[in-house]
């Protein structure tokens, strides 16, 4: 039997990027090919790009650099794929720029990746970034249990893709298209077949994810809070996220379901981008910073335990001092535990990017600072208050030392405890010891795998000791720092 062919997905950008790079391995382990984690040892390379800010869209041409250097160094072709938002957005320019591409797929085309693969090892240059009219899930395969169980107890699913908001400085609505939500159903048979091979957390990703808006079995829309209660109903399920949301789309129900659901995390990621109304409205958030308060406010009566992250911009075109300073003060009343903050960057395409007041790179870098440092101060202040709480954590992944294993506390903190391999994928309860930038430590009272009680808001597990498994996380939101 010949050797089976090799595939490295290297994915940037966003949890939709992760979770894409699953489907295509998933899709391209029909065709027999085994991943590698190494580039120089593979037959395919995948780079699966962003292109939401410009230092993302062109880390993809340093790593394709790298690609053709060790190319040339090995004397081996491999076929190399460009696929993700850059793949949408530049299409045969990549072929253009970089030679060692054989092959640009954009992100609704992915299910067709085998014959493009056939088409490329014939003739070098193949483009394909259709926005095509059949639905890329359909034709996209499940993962095998084998694939889910490697890929550890947390999982991502997409239920929602594009954006119909138009934001001034997006490109998202021009790479991933027009909002789309899957069906419930379809949904829920992907999550089962999860639960069944053992993943007990999953998130429901969407560029939009709260605008989810999927048909039931009767062909009636359902909202996020109606999917949320039924993916938190399946068995096995105990912990379920949504990410990321827009304020607009968190109505009365999506809040209530917060309180009611207890599988619901009591963490929750809504960007507001700036703190001042005058740049909201510049944005096209369709929001003012009193509408985000009173969200704020309705959540947490909702579910006191919340705590809030969320994404910033500086440096917007027009962001004066005092703009910035009402996004401060807005950070400054919220109180965040993590945030993901950005320099505003001109994308090609958008309103955006053609205004004539854009922002000295000075002035952002003093903004974004700034911003980071009080972030930081407010993340570190909630980690501190968690010192000697209690709570659940999901158990992950192996610790760096033996006898070690690292879990997930309900605000995606890393959490370091001594624990048996066997208890990977169970919920334990525990009690936080010490707190430092990176992690927290903390000592086991009781759970699924070990004597004693779990907190009555987390369900037992059904599964047996023996569908455990190892697998790496995602990591936990920090700032980005942009300088
Ligand atoms: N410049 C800087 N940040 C951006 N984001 C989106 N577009 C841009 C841009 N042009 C940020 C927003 C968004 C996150 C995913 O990326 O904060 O919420
Ligand atoms: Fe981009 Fe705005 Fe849509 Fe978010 S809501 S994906 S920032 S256009």
């Amino acid at each position: 039997m010949s050797e089976p062919r090799k595939l490295y997905v290297k994915s940037f950008g966003c949890q939709m990027n992760v979770y894409d790079a699953q489907r295509m391995t998933d899709t391209l382990a029909r065709e027999g090919y085994v991943e590698t984690d190494r580039p120089d040892d593979a037959d395919l390379v995948i780079l699966n790009t962003c292109h939401i800010r410009e230092k993302a869209a062109e880390k993809v041409y340093s790593e394709l650099g790298r690609l053709r250097k060790q190319q040339e160094e090995q004397g081996r072709k491999t076929m190399v794929a460009v696929a993700g938002c850059v793949a949408q957005a530049e299409g045969s320019e990549i072929i253009k720029r970089a030679r060692v591409v054989d092959l640009v797929v954009g992100p609704q085309s992915y299910h067709r990746l085998p014959e493009l693969i056939a088409s490329a090892e014939q003739r070098r240059g193949v483009v394909e970034t259709e926005f095509p009219v059949e639905e890329k899930f359909d034709h996209l395969p499940p993962p095998t249990p084998a694939a889910i169980a490697k890929r550890g107890p947390t999982a991502f699913v997409t239920v929602q893709e594009g954006c119909d908001k138009f934001c001034t400085f997006c490109v998202v609505p021009y790479t991933r298209g027009a909002e789309f939500s899957r069906p419930v159903d379809k949904v829920l048979d992907e999550v089962k077949r999860l639960a069944d091979a053992g993943v007990r957390e999953v998130t429901l990703i969407g560029q939009n994810v709260n605008a989810y808006h999927g048909l039931d079995a009767h062909g009636r829309p359902a909202g996020l809070a109606e999917l949320v209660r039924r993916v938190a109903a399946i068995g096995g399920i105990a912990r379920v996220r949504y990410t990321t949301s827009h304020p607009r789309d968190m109505d009365e129900g999506l809040i209530a379901a917060h309180r009611e659901i207890p599988a619901m995390m009591p963490y929750l990621h809504l960007p507001v981008q700036s703190g001042s109304n005058r740049i909201l409205a510049a944005m096209n958030r369709k929001h003012d910073r009193e509408l985000y308060f009173e969200l704020v406010a309705k959540v947490r009566a909702a579910r006191p335990d919340i705590a809030f992250s969320s994404d910033f911009i500086v440096g917007f075109p027009g962001e004066t001092d005092e703009d910035f300073a009402d996004t401060m003060d807005l950070v400054e009343k919220v109180g965040f535990a993590g945030a993901f903050s950005f320099k505003y960057s001109p994308r090609p395409g958008t309103p955006a990017a053609g205004e004539e007041d854009q922002l000295p790179e000075a002035v952002k870098n003093e903004r974004l600072y700034a911003l980071q440092a009080l972030l930081d101060r407010q993340k570190a202040a909630f980690d501190e208050a968690c010192r000697g709480r209690r709570f659940d954590i999901l158990l992950e992944k192996p610790g760096r030392l033996p006898g070690q294993l690292i879990g997930r506390s309900p605000y995606l903190q890393s959490v370091v405890v001594v624990a048996p391999p066997a208890a990977l994928g169970t919920l334990a309860t525990v009690e936080v010891r010490e707190v430092s930038t990176k992690s927290l430590s903390a000592e086991i009272l009781g759970g699924e795998f070990f004597h004693g009680d779990i907190l009555p808001r987390e369900r037992a597990y059904a599964g047996s000791a023996d569908s455990v498994r190892t697998g790496a996380a995602s990591s936990a939101p920090t700032q980005e720092v942009e300088a």
